[in-house]
């Protein structure tokens, strides 16, 4: 089994609030369509989660009742990303049953601390395909948080423990710093003892871009994790198949 993730930024047009990027998803669905080994999908928000995450401050817990429409506009937002995923993948052939993260996990301080995996595992078992992705879940301290897709991924990975883990993005890899620096370059193949030695960049998602990533990686330590461009042709299959277009982490 395989958990692939993809990523919020190259699904949705972050410039376009509530905008899908339909041809980066057909694209992605072709090839699970093609993939015979099993595939655990988990999708981020992108322009469907982060503004409205923003504008509510849903990061920061619960201070004010003028957050909850802002929970309630959040969920139903990413029902709507997520429908649209699966209309796709559907259309494409894939078994894809939706999960909502927000009925299986449960967040202490942000971090994961009571889960409800049996659907998901029961849906595995039966040959599915679940489709998850990044929620406003309930926080035993905080009262709600925005759980992201990538602690999803990493959570999931230590439970179910998958051959390896694909990071779908809008940029070819992990590069060596910030990407919109001249000086960045691609990094192939990187070990997880070395991770540390990359200064990525935050760039201003609630769930901390890059940087964020990146921690959630290294709690998966032990288990391939692949990066790659969602957007380049069969990129998927080609990592799958363990020909990385972009970057290996070992
Ligand atoms: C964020 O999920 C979900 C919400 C803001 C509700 P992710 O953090 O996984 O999303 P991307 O991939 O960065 O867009």
């Amino acid at each position: 089994m395989i958990i692939v993730k993809l990523g919020g930024s190259a699904v949705t047009d972050k410039s376009k609030d509530f905008t899908p990027r339909l041809e980066v998803i057909e694209n992605a669905a072709k090839q699970i369509s093609s993939i015979s080994e099993q595939i655990l999908l988990v999708h981020g928000g992108g322009s469907y989660g982060h503004p409205l995450a923003r504008e509510y401050s849903l990061h920061e817990g619960f201070s004010h009742s003028s957050q909850l429409s802002g929970v309630s506009q959040t969920r139903y937002s990413m029902t709507q990303l997520n429908q649209i995923i699966l209309s796709i993948l559907l259309r494409h052939g894939v078994k894809a049953v939706s999960v909502q993260p927000s009925a299986c996990f449960v967040c202490t301080n942000k971090r994961i601390s009571h889960r409800f995996l049996e659907p998901i595992e029961g849906l595995l078992t039966l040959g599915c395909t679940p489709v998850l992705y990044g929620d406003v879940v309930t926080d035993q301290e905080m009262g709600f948080c925005i759980l992201s897709g990538d602690q999803i991924v990493s959570h999931l990975a230590g439970a179910l423990s998958p051959r390896k883990v694909i990071f779908g993005l809008e940029v070819d890899g992990l590069y060596t710093e910030d990407p919109r620096n001249e000086s960045a370059r691609l990094v192939k193949d990187i070990t997880f003892a070395d991770l540390k030695s990359i200064s990525a960049g935050e760039v201003g998602d609630v769930t901390k871009g890059m940087k964020g990533k990146l921690q959630e990686i290294t709690e998966i330590c032990g288990i391939e994790v692949d990066l790659i461009n969602l957007m380049g042709e069969e990129t998927l299959v080609k990592a799958v198949s363990g020909e990385v277009d972009g970057t290996r982490i070992h």
